[in-house]
């Protein structure tokens, strides 16, 4: 039997990668279109997508044609390249991940093609900072990010209008999206545009917030790659693990292998299609005992050092994961593997 065709955009990267892997073995046959961007690659194809069979286009989602070589008897996409970072070169977000996606309908559109399904990745980051609720009053408010002031007088958490500290929730697909940055404003349009061509045109749709990933294959040179990248590489070179703010800011990492699994969820489950989904680690970790555990796993000499602050930061980012969860998925691994897997790949190929 002729095996189905699957296109990943970005699947030179981190997720796309091993999501190639993993439908490898589920008997899938895979096409990737990647334009290798500097400095997340190197000019060359990755290693680990060599000797596997793959169709390997090095192209640009931003160019029809690159996508019309992609296209060709594919059944399934996954849109997966993206321009992530925190320069004010605004517009190349749009371009690279809110242009492309919308080329990607029309392109299916005009050219008749056969596309069962699309998914895309969304971010964590399209939730900016999310709702908090004044502890005083009991009102909810959608926070402005942080001043610069706030956070040279080392206020860190987000104060309500008295002042005071105010309560964060996870955030829940279905609240709304206040993003802080060009990197989650083009990822806010895509899932607009995704879902509101998805359903015109009947062509099944499902967009996947995912919260920090983390595992082997983030590339150093990825400097949007965060914490699992700066700790452990610094951790593995003796040098002080430098935590921001005060460690208490919390995040839902996610490991890699559990972010694959929801990809290969969403394929072929009709309740995926048209709905958004976050993808995270289900547990909230703060930064700090984050870069405890990344010393203790590497047993690395390193000293913690707390400090510093990235104006752009979120005070907390965690997801809620019970929609996915309804669905039979769940996050199966922990920080400590991600670690693991991560600082071992690390040493082999650095
Ligand atoms: N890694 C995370 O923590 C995380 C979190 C939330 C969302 N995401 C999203 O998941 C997706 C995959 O991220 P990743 O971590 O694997 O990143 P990655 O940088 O490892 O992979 C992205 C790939 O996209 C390719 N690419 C970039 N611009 C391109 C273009 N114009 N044309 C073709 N290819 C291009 C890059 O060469 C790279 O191989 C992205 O859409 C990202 O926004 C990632």
């Amino acid at each position: 039997m002729k095996k189905e065709k699957i296109l990943i955009t970005g699947g030179a990267g981190f997720i796309g990668s091993h999501t190639a892997d993993a439908l490898t073995k589920r008997g899938y046959s895979i096409v990737i279109l990647d334009n290798l961007q500097p400095p997340v690659h190197n000019g060359r194809w990755p290693n680990y997508l060599l000797n596997k069979g793959y169709k390997l286009i090095r192209g640009d989602v931003r160019k029809r044609e690159d996508w019309l070589k992609a296209f060709k008897g594919v059944s399934y996409v996954y849109h997966l390249a993206a321009y992530q970072d925190q320069r004010p070169d605004f517009s190349k977000f749009f371009h690279t991940n809110t242009v492309s996606s919308a080329l990607l309908y029309e392109l299916i559109l005009e050219k008749k093609l056969e596309v069962k399904k699309v998914i895309l990745a969304s971010t964590q980051f399209a939730y900016g900072d999310g709702i908090y609720q004044c502890k005083h009053d009991k009102k909810l408010f959608f926070p402005e990010p942080r001043t610069e002031k706030q956070f040279k007088s080392k206020k860190f958490d987000i104060l309500c209008k008295h002042g005071k500290p105010a309560k964060f929730f996870p955030f829940k697909e279905d609240q709304q999206l206040t993003p802080t940055n060009s990197y989650g404003l083009s990822k806010e349009a895509i899932e607009r545009l995704a879902l509101r061509f998805g359903k015109t045109y009947g062509i099944p749709t499902t967009l996947l917030r995912y919260s920090i990933v983390q595992g082997p294959r983030q590339s150093p040179r990825n400097l949007y790659s965060g914490a699992l990248r700066i700790f452990v590489t610094q951790a593995l070179a003796k040098k002080p693990i430098t935590v921001y703010e005060d460690g208490n800011e919390t995040r839902d990492f996610v490991n890699i292998e559990d972010v694959v699994s929801a990809n290969i969820l969403c394929l072929k489950n009709k309740k995926t299609d048209f709905e958004i989904f976050n993808v995270g680690g289900g547990k909230a970790h703060k930064v700090i005992d984050f870069a405890k555990a990344v010393k203790k796993i590497t047993g690395s000499p390193s000293p913690i050092v707390v400090g510093g602050f990235r104006r752009t930061d979120t005070r907390h980012a965690v997801s809620g994961v019970s929609k996915l969860k309804k669905l039979g998925w769940r996050p199966k691994f922990g920080i400590e593997k991600s670690v693991r897997d991560y600082a071992a790949w690390y040493k082999e190929n650095f």
